[in-house]
């Protein structure tokens, strides 16, 4: 991402008098940060929940960042497959768009809590125009032409098959080729298309994954890309005209524009392209993050695009991993989804979201498991955070009346845990921009653990007991409130829920503003909460679960 903030430790007032803070916000602080548009064949399963829930916590981060964010997601509506779903459901495909959006697709990002700027449907007018004045101009520019083809379609992929993903069907498919990623059958397709030229890019796209190693990432799929351009590319079909679900090709109605080539455009018109300059000139080029099955279409065929029309390529092209079923990608067409709801209506959406960017390696294939939630929901959210968070809030009520006590002359113990708050911010921040979100959430983690053990060794109960004590116990629990405000602050992006809960008993929200306000690169910066601030009653986080549920 190219949001730059400060990511030298702060340790608070001395630390500052050395090294003034040196928050570098260059003129390159944005993020226009993308999801795939998703077919609207289907509801969505934990596997589109994840891709929206990665992107927003990196949206969120980049936010408390200062950066200037735009996060985009939608729906991709055009195309064979849609139009076959609807067909088979008795409705015309707009209609079955219409529902499936309002009913399924918007109403997850209220599910997980994603904080979406917009939401762009491919059957959305401005969407509609933008791609037809980028085809005219392709086609003024000469990049594209009208030609003969026959191949083997996937309409699962709706994608012609390149040969390493065309294999041999088993069981009812016996004798059949099959795709390699829906296993199910090929179709033979032979059609007038016009094509666009996208062999005479090669070259460029060779020198680009060379000369911007984080173009596509992570490495595993850098590689992956390099050596499929690097075997050849052809011409991509960019039209169909045995339907007639899709845009119109401006300067030919008779065919319609191939459904991908549709809705990778979708980037630049919710951009603003062909209608508001001033919108792109502020958004593009944009950081993708999309799943490694449509890696090749995001990283090959749509800079190709962007190149032939004269405009930047993407920032990043960030591909995630699979989650799994039995080995396989969790899928629509297998229906091996798990419904999002499934998990949150137990879980709760902080809980969805800390345990999928914590659990699962961003970047590889991670399996969903049920006793690896719930373990993880009790052990690090109930008991580690949550249980830390309560017994805080309660000796402050116990020993002094319900407000944050003074900090009194800091013992070594004390400063390792400044010390340790400013190191894990710091990486965490490292670890974000490299879309190293599990990592992030571990280094975060390790305040939670600290401060555990701060006050198993600290005992607090012990001091409360000495009369002499008062002022320690007063620094020992300022110390942990100061670092739930930090932890509150930096966890925000991850359970917006639960700190928000967390900030408010702390009386933060009074004392020192808004939680989405507060910058990660001041959440280490000491006693920021005054001393005497008012707590709140703090509801329960993290409600242990019964077995059954
Ligand atoms: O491909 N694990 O839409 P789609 C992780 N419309 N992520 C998963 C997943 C899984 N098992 N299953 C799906 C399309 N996803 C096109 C995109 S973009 C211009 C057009 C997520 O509905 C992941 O992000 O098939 C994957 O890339 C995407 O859903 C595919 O969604
Ligand atoms: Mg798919």
């Amino acid at each position: 991402m190219h949001f730059v903030s400060g990511s030298t430790p702060r340790v608070g007032y001395i630390h500052r008098l050395i090294c003034p803070r040196i928050v570098v916000m260059s003129s390159r602080s944005s993020l226009y940060l993308t999801t795939p548009i998703f077919y609207v064949n289907d509801a969505p399963h934990i596997g589109h929940a994840y891709t929206e829930v990665a992107s927003d916590v990196l949206v969120r981060w980049s936010r408390q960042c200062g950066a200037d964010t735009w996060f985009l997601t939608g729906t991709d509506e055009h195309g064979q497959k849609i139009l076959r779903t609807a067909s088979a459901n008795g409705v015309a495909p707009k209609e079955w768009a219409d529902k499936l959006v309002a009913e399924s697709w918007k109403p997850l990002l209220d599910l997980i809590n994603i904080s979406n700027d917009d939401f762009i449907r491919t059957t959305d007018e401005r969407h509609e125009t933008g791609v037809q004045k980028f085809l005219q101009k392709l086609y003024d520019d000469g990049h594209i032409y009208d030609g003969e083809f026959e191949a083997l379609y996937c309409v699962g992929c709706e994608e012609f098959k390149p040969k390493s993903e065309i294999v041999d069907g088993s069981g009812a498919f016996e004798g059949e080729k099959v795709c390699k990623i829906h296993s199910k059958p090929l179709e033979l397709l032979q059609e007038k298309n016009y094509f666009f030229k996208m062999s005479a890019f090669q070259d460029r796209l060779l020198k680009l994954y060379e000369e911007r190693p984080d173009f596509v990432q992570p490495a595993s799929a850098r590689n992956e890309v390099i050596a499929f351009v690097q075997q050849g590319l052809e011409d991509l079909s960019i039209s169909r005209t045995s339907f007639d679900w899709g845009i119109p090709i401006p300067w030919n109605s008779s065919h319609v524009t191939y459904v991908w080539f549709d809705a990778l455009l979708n980037y630049l018109t919710a951009a603003g392209y062909g209608n508001d300059p001033e919108k792109l000139e502020r958004l593009w080029p944009a950081t993708h993050i999309v799943g490694k099955d449509i890696l090749r279409f995001h990283a090959v065929i749509w800079p190709a695009m962007l190149m032939a029309a004269g405009l930047s390529v993407p920032e990043h092209v960030y591909a995630h991993g699979w989650l799994l079923v039995g080995g396989e990608k969790m899928s629509k067409s297998k229906l091996t989804g798990i419904a999002p709801n499934e998990i949150t209506d137990t879980f709760g959406a902080d809980a969805f979201r800390y345990y999928f960017m914590r659990a699962i390696n961003f970047g590889q294939d991670g399996s969903f498991s049920w006793e690896d939630l719930r373990a993880r929901y009790h052990a690090e959210l109930a008991n580690g955070f949550g249980n830390l968070v309560s017994r805080t809030i309660g000796m402050n009520n116990k020993y002094f009346g319900g407000v944050k006590p003074e900090q009194g002359e800091l013992l070594a113990a004390d400063t390792a845990i400044v010390d340790l708050v400013a190191s894990a911010a710091a990486k965490a921040e490292e670890q974000m921009l490299k879309f190293q979100i599990h990592e992030a959430i571990a280094s975060i983690w390790e305040i939670v653990d600290a401060l555990n053990g701060y006050i198993t060794e600290q005992e607090p109960w012990v001091l409360a007991k000495q009369e002499e004590q008062l002022p320690r116990l007063g620094t020992v629990l300022a110390t942990v409130t100061e670092g739930l405000r930090a932890l509150a602050v930096l966890l925000h992006p991850v359970m917006p829920d639960a700190t928000e809960k967390l900030w408010i008993a702390l009386g933060a929200d009074q004392a020192i503003g808004a939680l989405a306000d507060q910058t990660i690169a001041e959440a280490a910066t000491w006693n920021q909460l005054p001393a005497g601030t008012e707590l709140q009653p703090l509801p329960v986080l993290f409600p242990r679960i019964e077995e059954e549920a």
